[in-house]
């Protein structure tokens, strides 16, 4: 399957733009990507906390909650505000593993009013799932669901 991140755009405008609620609409993100891209085992945000990610809105496997913004791919995508996509997470220094089944990621920071908010971390179990289409796809997404963000009184 081919995701087709044009389309995926439209409906995730649809389906936020008229929710004031900032959980739910990141809810529905998550669920919305998740359903709509295959070989992913896991696909959810990290919510900027204080000097560190919590877990927020996830599908896959239950997963680990605090990361310290020095850790992980998911710390160095939010401290360097940069898109991290591995093509091999074992090659990756300080990679957390949360799934076992996981072999490559693509982690996007979210900014919104052009602050750091969290990030979105979507795993799969194939090394080199993700290519430049899909970087910059899921990161068009992140965008909208940012500028969307900015409607609301507060973030995720
Ligand atoms: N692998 C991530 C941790 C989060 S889980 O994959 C859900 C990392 O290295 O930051």
């Amino acid at each position: 399957m081919i995701t087709d991140y044009e389309l995926l755009d439209s409906q995730l405008r649809a389906l936020l733009e008229n929710e004031p609620d900032a959980l739910a609409a990141a809810a529905n993100f998550v669920a919305l990507l998740y359903n709509a891209m295959d070989d992913i085992n896991w696909l959810g945000i990290y919510a900027l906390r204080g000097d560190e990610l919590v877990l927020g809105p996830f599908q896959g496997k239950p997963a680990c909650v605090h990361i310290a913004l020095d850790e992980g791919v998911c710390g160095v995508a939010a401290s360097t505000v940069e898109t991290q996509r591995v093509a091999d997470v074992h090659a990756f220094p300080g990679h957390i593993v949360c799934d076992p089944d996981s072999r490559s990621e693509l982690v996007v920071p979210l900014v919104a009013h052009g602050q750091l908010i969290g990030v979105l971390d979507i795993d799969s179990p194939t090394t080199r799932r993700f290519d430049e289409s899909d970087q910059s796809g899921v990161e068009k997404l992140c965008e909208t669901f940012c500028a969307l963000q900015e409607t609301r009184k507060y973030f995720i």
